[in-house]
């Protein structure tokens, strides 16, 4: 493993494994590959940018030749899979990004490491594949239950990743993520944009009761969680990622406003998200038994989320003056208005 082609890699939790790639591993060449939505944004790698083992490629792993010409000129010997459509909500209002993306894009990703014969196939994949769980926690051979568009296009390149490795003999491996926070995260997902929010003193759009419990992990325990079972996972398998921190939402938006110094006024109940899961949990034995353990605790990483966004709005507002207002617009101007 020396030539890693990242896709997704100028999303959020992409360019953070950019990044601990190229710190953690000095022989090897990395190239992050992306399409560069309204998700990807090249100023996450400003920090790499003049690093000579590191390359970026705009394409769409959708498209067969670009990533032909890719792993060609790159010697790609492995391919780490990030590129994905990620949003629930987004995925509520409009599925059609989300199937040729997450589904077929992840078919072309793996019939082109099957033609290369690649060394190894990660794909990083979410726990929210598994749907909700009302107590206890999901084991990997649990059935999948996805419950979104976002989630149902997730398990659908998952279980193509399965049936390359089945089918064809490829060296994969699989990693359900549980929900990632931390720097250069897009701000409609729910730390950044709440936190962003707060910092302008603009409500904080939080569905149903709030009640909802979601399992935190920092972005850099995600990416330690990911470098390991990409090396040491065993080929075929998947491993469930996450942080071991379940919050009620309520008490994560509670946390926010409290490191912000702002009042818990700002909260704005609005109308829930159709077929919102209630809560997701993970038993994550099997990669611990690999020797993975997370290093942050959920409320230090979560006081160094806000001190990012805090000193780095030159990177977040012009995101939000951009594509973003007709998205939140779309998304909360009703529920805002009747809530
Ligand atoms: P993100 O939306 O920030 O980044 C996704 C990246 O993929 C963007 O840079 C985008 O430009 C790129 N992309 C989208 N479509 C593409 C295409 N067709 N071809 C090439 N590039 C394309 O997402 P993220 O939060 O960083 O998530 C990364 C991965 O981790 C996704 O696969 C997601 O399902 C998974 N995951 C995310 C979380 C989370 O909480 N954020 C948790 C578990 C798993
Ligand atoms: P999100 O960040 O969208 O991640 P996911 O849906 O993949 O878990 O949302 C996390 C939780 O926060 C989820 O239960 C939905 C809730 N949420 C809100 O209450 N308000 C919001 O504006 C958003 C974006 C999410």
């Amino acid at each position: 493993m020396q030539n890693i082609l990242v896709t997704g890699g100028a999303g959020f939790i992409g360019s953070n494994f950019v990044r601990h790639l190229l710190r953690e591993y000095p022989s090897y060449h990395v190239v992050a590959y992306d399409k560069l939505t309204y998700a990807g944004n090249l100023k996450n790698l400003l920090e790499v940018h003049d690093e000579p083992r590191y390359r970026f490629v705009r394409g769409d792993i959708a498209d067969k030749h670009s990533l032909a010409q890719a792993i060609r000129e790159h010697n790609i010997d492995t391919i780490v899979n990030f590129a994905a459509e990620s949003h629930v909500d987004r995925s509520i209002l409009e599925p059609d990004a989300f199937i040729h993306t997450d589904v077929v894009g992840t078919y072309v990703l793996l019939e082109a490491a099957r033609q290369f014969q690649l060394e190894r196939f990660h794909q990083v994949s979410t726990d929210e594949v598994y749907g909700s769980i009302p107590e206890g926690f999901f084991k990997e051979g649990d059935p999948l239950e996805p419950n979104s568009p976002y989630s149902a296009s997730k398990a659908g390149g998952e279980l193509m990743v399965r049936a390359y490795h089945e089918t064809y003999g490829l060296n994969t491996v699989v990693t359900r993520g549980s929900n990632t926070f931390g720097p250069y995260q897009y701000p409609e997902k729910v730390a950044p944009l709440f936190i962003t929010n707060a910092i302008d003193d603009e409500p904080l759009p939080l569905y149903g009761d709030g009640r909802q419990v979601r399992d935190w992990l920092y972005v850099e325990d995600h990416c330690s969680g990911i470098d390991l079972a990409l090396h040491r996972g065993a080929a075929g398998e998947v491993y469930n990622l996450g942080g071991g921190n379940e919050r009620h939402n309520i008490d994560v938006t509670r946390l926010i406003l409290r490191l912000l110094g702002k009042p818990d006024s700002l909260i704005r109940p609005v109308a829930d998200r159709p077929g919102h899961d209630r809560r997701y949990a993970l038993d994550c034995a099997r990669l611990r038994a690999l020797g993975w353990q997370p290093a942050w605790g959920f409320e230090a990483a979560m006081a160094e989320t806000v001190a990012w966004y805090r000193q780095n709005e030159w990177w977040w507002r012009p995101i939000k003056s951009g594509e973003f207002k007709a998205y939140y617009q779309q998304q909360y101007g009703q529920r805002l208005t009747a809530g």
